[in-house]
């Protein structure tokens, strides 16, 4: 994989920051966008904007072609069924609240429990915590354990316990704080087991490794568009057919009926009836065209690449003292995701100072608060490595964070 021509085709890794050249490590929190996709969604609105689904002219057909004919890229990327399983959000966020608010609001009745763990993201919390305010439900947490690794054992615990009344498993397939991918094959069977269904979250994983809903075994999938070199305001919810076919829509309005009346209405088909009001098309253009181009590229080659990377960022932090580590140095089964703190520097100070020298990092809780609270650990920095990433730009940031180690202790 020749990274230099990957770069070359990102326009704003040209960019300097503070008068030196952007380093960009903050790729857990988007990715940035090839070219190919920024000209694919220009083209859109330059030749072929319309509302789908609606009016009977060439430029709503046009857009209407495109629109369905992201659901199927997406569907093959997948390896889904059918394009009638790929339902577009707003990012995965939207696709969780989605899942909490059709399946969880349809099926869960009072004592019913919700499955989720103590490493997700606030956005497969929330909403689960929101239905159970709502409706009486409970919420159980998997352990995340010591060495960082999910307590997937805790589940036949929490079978014994509710037996048939363990209705939902929501879980991330990759940490965004500690990288690391959980074992979603293993939680399929123990959920289905006890007729539960399984909710993944695959926004961390879908840019760096295969994800196959059919290999994972999933009922409920989603991500966002805009960590996977594609655009923001486009997320995805993956749902098995015949799931999808028995929910009543969250959302309501337009595009999404056959006929209203005073009383009612009959919904239209899968996907459509989930996906009321005017159609995101720009951005599923601009997914489908991101979607092709991360196939320029194997899998093997770009986690080659990232692991290479990862590797020197773990090694280069490792040497640095009073530098904590939220997540295991192992290279086994992660992303390029490290947390880490430096005793006596706000991670905030870290993420400034390294701005300062153009390399853009993450600081906080990520989102993920009760992970943070679990080890307590306070706040982290955090790098999260991409595509189009170099080894020198690695070394860069592991010269600065021990520069600002040695230089900025309170
Ligand atoms: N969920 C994104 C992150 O981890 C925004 O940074």
């Amino acid at each position: 994989m020749d990274t230099e021509k990957i770069r070359e085709q990102f326009p704003i890794l040209s960019r300097e920051i503070n008068g030196k050249p952007l380093i960009y490590f903050d790729n857990a929190a988007t990715t940035q966008k090839p070219q190919v996709v920024i000209d694919a969604m220009n083209e859109y609105y330059k030749t072929s904007n319309a509302n789908v689904h609606r009016s009977l002219h060439t430029l709503a057909a046009e857009s209407t072609k495109l629109w369905e004919q992201a659901h199927k890229e997406v569907a093959d990327f997948l390896n889904a069924e059918s394009d009638k399983e790929i339902i577009f959000t707003g990012n995965a966020t939207q696709g969780l609240n989605f899942v909490a608010n059709t399946y969880g609001r349809q099926y869960l009745k009072e004592g019913d429990v919700v499955v989720i763990s103590e490493l997700e993201h606030h956005s497969n919390i929330l909403p689960w915590l929101q239905l159970a305010k709502e409706k009486k439900i409970k919420v159980e947490w998997l352990p995340v354990l010591e060495d960082y690794t999910l307590d997937i054992n805790y589940l036949d615990y929490l079978k014994l316990k509710y037996k048939s009344r363990l209705k939902i498993l929501s879980i991330s397939h990759v940490s965004n704080v500690l990288g690391m991918v959980n074992d979603v094959k293993k939680l399929a069977k123990k959920i289905h087991s006890v007729g539960g269904v399984l909710c993944v979250d695959v926004a961390q994983s879908v840019a760096h490794m295969p994800v196959d809903v059919k290999d994972l075994d999933c009922d409920f999938l989603c991500f966002s568009g805009h960590k996977m070199y594609g655009p923001m305001g486009i997320g995805v919810v993956y749902g098995k057919k015949e799931i999808l076919q028995k929910l009543e829509p969250w959302i309501t309005g337009g595009n999404i009926v056959t006929k209203v009346w005073k009383n009612g209405a009959h919904w239209a088909e899968l996907p459509q009836k989930f996906e009321a009001g005017t159609a995101n098309v720009v951005e599923a253009v601009g997914l489908m065209e991101a979607i092709n181009w991360l196939k320029n590229y194997s899998w093997e080659d770009r986690r080659e690449h990232e692991e290479k990377l990862t590797s020197m960022a773990i090694a280069g932090l490792s040497t640095i003292c009073d530098l904590e580590f939220l997540g295991t140095k192992s290279l086994e089964d992660r992303i390029g995701v490290i947390s880490f703190q430096l005793k006596d520097i706000h991670p905030h100070d870290i993420a400034s100072l390294l701005d300062e020298r153009g390399v853009a990092i993450r600081a906080g809780y990520h989102c993920a608060e009760p992970l943070h609270t679990k080890f307590d650990f306070g706040p982290s920095a955090r790098i999260s490595i991409g595509i189009y990433n170099t080894q020198d730009e690695v070394k860069v940031f592991t010269d600065a964070v021990k520069n600002i180690s040695n230089n900025f202790r309170k």
